[in-house]
């Protein structure tokens, strides 16, 4: 698969912080019986991967900027291009030791992303894709879902819990909404691969609501090179600012976007009835 080099330079990055993760995931596996648990030793992982990633890419592309879950914002000479990276997405999961994790990747040219990498290590699955060449996963093309009814879809989500805040009610209201209209609902707790997943068509559709940058930015292009939609909550393009983002194929897109919207309507009108409540 011919993929252009600076796709190539992301890939070899991902690969690379992805092959320390899944050496660092067996020992989390021993970890988990010890009392202080494998906290700092994640906390360690997702750090190293994260330099890993920089040293990496900054090798082929020493003025760009960096953007990372886990060093923050570092200014490049050329004011064009960011790197957006999420270098151990699914941190619970890896931390219970649940193979289901990814390092993300994306570029970001004048504002658009123009190309992104979701490699999980531990099943060794690398979704790559570029602007206007479509996506990928192992190098075979992949496209979203194409069911047109609700009934037989499998939606994704995330969600408010302890130590993550949110609008509970709203949250309930939508997943209300979702177990009373889909096949299947599925919390998996990577979103990079959530939307990996709505791109190859695994899912046909998700929803999250206050997701960061890095975790957006590589899976939203694998989801529209797939022949997806993605959008914020309303409907509106600013998912990587908003962090609430929808995806799926034109159909299901439409359809949970209707839905999410009523069911904020009716988190609305539960919210008076409670406040006019004797
Ligand atoms: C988290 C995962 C999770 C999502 C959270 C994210 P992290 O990323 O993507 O699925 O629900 O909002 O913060 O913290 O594991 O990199
Ligand atoms: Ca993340
Ligand atoms: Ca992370």
């Amino acid at each position: 698969m011919q993929h252009s080099a600076v796709l190539n330079v992301m890939i070899k990055a991902a690969q690379r912080a992805g092959r320390a993760l899944k050496r660092d995931l067996g020992e989390v596996e021993h970890l988990q019986v010890s009392l202080k648990g494998p906290r700092n030793f994640v906390t360690a992982a997702d750090r190293k991967a994260e330099e890993t990633v920089r040293v990496e890419l900054a090798k082929a592309r020493p003025d760009y900027g960096f953007l990372g879950e886990e060093g923050g914002a570092r200014e490049g000479s050329d004011k064009s291009h960011r790197w957006i990276v999420d270098p151990l997405d699914g941190t619970t999961n890896f931390l219970h030791g649940i193979p289901h994790f990814a390092v993300s990747i994306a570029l970001e040219r004048d504002g658009a992303i123009v190309a992104g990498v979701v490699y999980n290590p531990a099943n060794d699955e690398l979704f790559v894709a570029e602007r206007g060449k479509g996506a990928y996963l192992n190098d075979r093309r992949i496209r979203v879902a194409g069911r047109q009814k609700l009934a037989d879809a499998v939606v994704a989500c995330g969600m408010p819990h302890f130590g993550r805040g949110g609008d509970l009610a709203l949250a309930r209201a939508e997943i209300a909404a979702a177990q009373a209209n889909f096949a299947g609902l599925r919390r998996y707790g990577a979103a990079t691969l959530d939307l990996a997943w709505v791109a190859c068509g695994r899912l046909d559709c998700y929803w999250e609501r206050a997701l960061s940058p890095w975790d957006v930015a590589a899976g939203s292009l694998l989801v529209r090179e797939a022949g997806g939609f993605v959008s914020d909550c309303d409907g509106k393009g600013d998912y990587l600012k908003s962090g609430d983002i929808v995806a799926g194929n034109d159909f299901m897109h439409r359809e949970l976007l209707r839905l999410l919207k009523e069911a904020a309507s009716e988190a609305g009108k539960s919210a008076i009835r409670q406040a006019s409540a004797p």
